[in-house]
């Protein structure tokens, strides 16, 4: 086996090491019922992201296309395709916070940072996700810092708010 697996379009190298424990944890949960959310959580433990050389191993070990299990991974916003950056914000883009202003704050947020959804900043600082209802609908735009619930934002607490990050 070489050394390294690149992986299609992100520069994301699966080391020798990365594939053990690929392998290990795949193996670990393939015989769970319902084993592939338990594997795609283990695997985000374990390297912050779900490395794309893992998609073909579970693939294997669970008889699905890899197809299916991006498609899986695409559903669940959770699942990370590449490493975050040291901070995670996730703006809410469920209904009421939408119709509160959360998709013209989340817009003017991207822009600011150079992002898409999803996206890490260049200085690695800040990872921006979305989240789909925080349970406080009625106080939104809201959104989650490093797994800190911030409700009532407007475009002057978000931009507070990731000027601390980036610090
Ligand atoms: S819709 Fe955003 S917190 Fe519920």
């Amino acid at each position: 086996m070489s050394a390294s697996a690149a992986t299609s379009g992100a520069s994301i190298v699966a080391t020798e090491q990365d594939l053990h424990e690929i392998g290990e944890i795949v193996a670990r949960h393939a015989q769970l019922e319902g084993p592939l959310l338990p594997m795609l959580h283990a695997l985000q433990d374990m390297f912050g992201h779900v490395p794309q050389a893992a998609i073909p191993v579970i693939a294997d070990a669970l008889n699905l296309t890899r197809a299916e299990v991006h498609g899986v991974m695409s559903f669940y916003h959770d699942f990370r395709k590449a490493k975050a950056g040291r901070h995670t914000v996730k703006i809410c883009r469920a209904e009421a916070c939408q119709a509160r202003g959360a998709n013209t704050l989340a817009a003017t947020a991207l822009a600011k940072l150079g992002v898409e959804w999803h996206g890490t900043t260049t200085d690695g600082a800040i990872t921006v996700e979305p989240v789909y209802c925080l349970g406080l609908c009625a106080n939104g735009p809201n959104a989650m810092v490093d797994g800190r619930v911030v409700a009532g934002l407007d475009e002057t607490r978000l931009d507070a708010l990731l000027a601390e990050a980036r610090t």
